[in-house]
């Protein structure tokens, strides 16, 4: 799309106070209006997990498709649920990526064309930076802080010095946690998205096996392949030790298997978090994001360790822990746009899923 033909308005000095924000990275269709950075107004999703459950994980150009599908319906569902119109919107943002290039194609057209047509600032914001900032709603967090990033593209270790400073510590080294929670799913038979799933199953069993907790050369690194495999063979194991002839092992076993693994995968993270922390132990705040800070395990354990370390634990609220577009209008309201960054003559298409 040639740019040039969209005039949109040019700096503005201030920032945004209500943000209009469009977020299709992955499989979810979502907008949301947000006053202050802080305020959710609205936040509609429209999800697509019964569409790709029925393939076993989502399929890039079905997902665009449907995103095309349900958008208009999502910015009309979020104006008239956040009772704003569009007089009232300070500017619109987008989440530009990382994410399917596809399906960001599709919200960041709708932004653009929503951005002229209202003649509003565009504000595109990076994913990563969002799931940050999905901390900062209905919340007092202030930075700086330690960020647990976890999500089922990413698994990384953030200092957040301040609201634009963000210094990336250490990360996994070959699969996302998420990742790996929706694999082990899919080898037991779950449906798609198998995380919360196992969460659920893990809580009505006991950790009684062992799994593997990654060693890394580089103290903020981490990695989930070798619990990804160890699980899988544990739960061969398991198969040919009680289950039946189809596979399927008893409830109790199979719960005591997630809850091994729940047990193995937050120990490995937290683990983790309290080695960035002894780096960098003048910071007094953490945080945790993105999809798997909604584990039960993960919250409960990593509040006791907050406390045994003196520090305040910041979670998200449940709501917002999976992809939304409330985090995408509060990173936006805290990206520096109104010091001249015009984001509209960058080419958010060509960046897409390179970022
Ligand atoms: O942040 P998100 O919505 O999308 C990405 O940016 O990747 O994260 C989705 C991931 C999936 O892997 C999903 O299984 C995982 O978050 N997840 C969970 C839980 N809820 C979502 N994993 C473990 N426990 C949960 N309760
Ligand atoms: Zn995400």
């Amino acid at each position: 799309m040639d740019t040039a033909i969209l005039p949109l308005p040019t700096c503005t000095l201030h920032r945004p106070r209500t943000i209009l924000a469009i977020e299709t990275s992955c499989d979810d269709t979502s907008v949301a209006v947000v006053r202050d950075g802080r305020h959710i107004l609205s936040n509609v999703m429209a999800s697509q997990v019964a569409l790709h459950n029925q393939y076993g994980g989502i399929i890039p150009e079905l997902a665009a498709r449907q995103h095309m599908e349900s958008i208009n319906a999502v910015v009309q569902a979020a104006l008239d649920e956040s009772g704003c119109s569009p007089a009232d919107i300070d500017a619109v943002a987008c989440t530009m990526g990382p994410g399917l290039l596809g399906s960001l194609l599709i919200g960041c057209t709708t932004a653009k064309v929503l951005a002229w047509l209202w003649q509003k600032p565009l504000i595109g914001v990076n994913h990563l930076q969002g799931h940050v900032a999905s901390n900062y709603l209905a919340s007092d967090l202030e930075p700086p802080f330690l960020c647990l990033l976890v999500s089922g593209g990413h698994t990384q270790f953030w200092h957040v010095a301040s609201y634009t400073e963000h210094h990336l510590l250490g990360e996994t080294l070959d699969d996302a946690v998420g990742e790996v929670y929706d694999k082990v799913a899919r080898t037991l038979g779950l449906s798609y998205l198998g995380g919360p799933i196992i969460d659920t199953l893990a809580q009505q069993g006991t950790p009684c096996y062992t799994l593997p907790i990654a060693r890394t050369k580089q103290a903020y690194d981490t990695s989930f392949s070798g619990l990804k495999t160890a699980s899988l063979r544990l739960f061969e194991r398991l198969q040919a030790e009680h289950g039946t002839p189809e596979g399927s092992i008893p409830p109790e076993v199979l719960h005591n298997f997630c809850a091994t693994f729940q047990h193995t995968a937050v120990r490995t993270l937290l683990k983790k978090l309290e080695a960035c922390w002894q780096g960098h132990a003048s910071i007094q705040q953490w945080a945790i994001a993105g999809g798997v800070s909604a584990n039960s395990l993960l919250r409960s354990q990593g509040q006791a360790l907050a406390e045994r370390c003196g520090v305040q634990l910041h979670v998200p609220k449940l709501s917002v822990c999976t992809d939304n577009a409330a985090m995408i209008a509060a990173a936006a309201y805290y990206q520096p746009l109104w010091q001249g960054v015009e984001v509209w003559e960058q080419d958010i298409f060509a960046r897409g899923s390179a970022l």
